[in-house]
């Protein structure tokens, strides 16, 4: 996440510390059996496989939850919050161990081929259809760089026939955090700066020295709270899956059960887009590899 981000996220974590507790900067005690209790738990949630090597940075990420709940340390969060944890606890924890590193343009290969190849290739294929679909899925949306680049590609690649289409970017992370600055699509001139002209003037206006998202592209892209981990379904079938740079905090055996359901909600010759340093290993099965971290569903006419 850019610094920007990071502060307004920074913004809406809770101040409070019981007094008689530890000071508010003091490091967290965490010792390894609650290392990996909490690392088992979050395995088992979220699927991000924390390796030991992680506890400094779990110590620092837990200590502003531990504090805010008045706790004196990772023991007793394990015993009285991770034993029997809300909802709330769970998507608390969420927002704290999370990665929302993410930027506009990122890995930019891929958007270009959306609009040169993809989009050109589904509208010819559409040129009939008096109102033809498109529905693309941001499956790790993070602060919203990556839907709303998603939305504005989509703009751009069906220009002025938009009208005639029924199109919708779908927006999910496990983090109602990352998802609430999304929403909000505030961003700095330095964090716009990477994005071409013509998706920066069809993404942004000026904004209090900085820009937002335009209302109409705003209402492009719905965002949703979605854990990857749990069974999704959708009305219709999915032309395109962005999901880049989440399967890294996966192991093998969630990285293959995602793709296989991911794969199994794109119709026949949709598209995975997953990280360029994203390995799934072989390619998987039903997907044929068509560039750099570019996958299609066989059977597609
Ligand atoms: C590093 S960011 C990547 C953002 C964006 N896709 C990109 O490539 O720039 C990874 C995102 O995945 C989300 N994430 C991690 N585990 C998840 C899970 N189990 N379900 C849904 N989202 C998850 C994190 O909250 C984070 O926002």
């Amino acid at each position: 996440m850019t610094s920007a981000s990071s502060d307004r996220l920074r913004t809406q974590r809770p101040a409070t510390a019981t007094s008689g507790r530890p000071r508010r900067h003091a490091e967290l005690a965490m010792s390894r059996s609650d290392f990996d209790a909490i690392r088992a738990f979050v395995h088992d949630a979220f699927g991000i496989a924390l390796s030991p090597a992680k506890m400094p940075l779990l110590k620092m990420r837990l200590r502003s939850v531990v504090q805010s709940r008045g706790l004196a340390n990772a023991q007793e969060y394990v015993a009285q919050v991770l034993s029997n944890p809300s909802a709330d606890a769970v998507g608390e924890l969420a927002d704290a161990i999370t990665t929302n590193h993410t930027f506009f343009w990122r890995e930019s290969a891929h958007f270009e081929l959306l609009v040169d190849r993809l989009l050109q290739e589904h509208k010819t294929k559409n040129k009939l259809v008096p109102r033809p679909l498109l529905r693309i899925w941001c499956a790790a949306a993070s602060t919203g760089q990556e839907p709303y680049t998603l939305a504005a590609a989509v703009r751009i690649a069906l220009g002025p026939d938009l009208r005639r289409w029924d199109t919708g970017v779908l927006a999910t992370d496990i983090s109602a955090r990352a998802l609430d600055a999304a929403r909000v699509g505030i961003f700095t001139e330095a964090e716009a700066a990477p994005l071409p002209d013509l998706y920066r003037q069809t993404m942004f206006q000026d904004f209090e020295g900085g820009v937002r998202v335009r209302d109409e592209l705003r209402k492009d892209v719905t965002f949703r709270r979605l854990n990857l981990l749990t069974p999704f379904r959708f009305k219709q079938s999915l032309d395109i899956v962005f999901c880049r740079n989440v399967m890294i905090y996966f192991d093998e055996p969630t990285k293959r059960d995602l793709t296989e359901r991911i794969a199994a909600a794109l119709r026949p010759g949709g598209f995975l887009v997953v990280g360029l340093s994203e390995s799934l290993g072989s390619t998987p099965p039903g997907l044929r590899a068509i560039a750099p971290g570019v996958l299609q569903k066989l059977g597609g006419a």
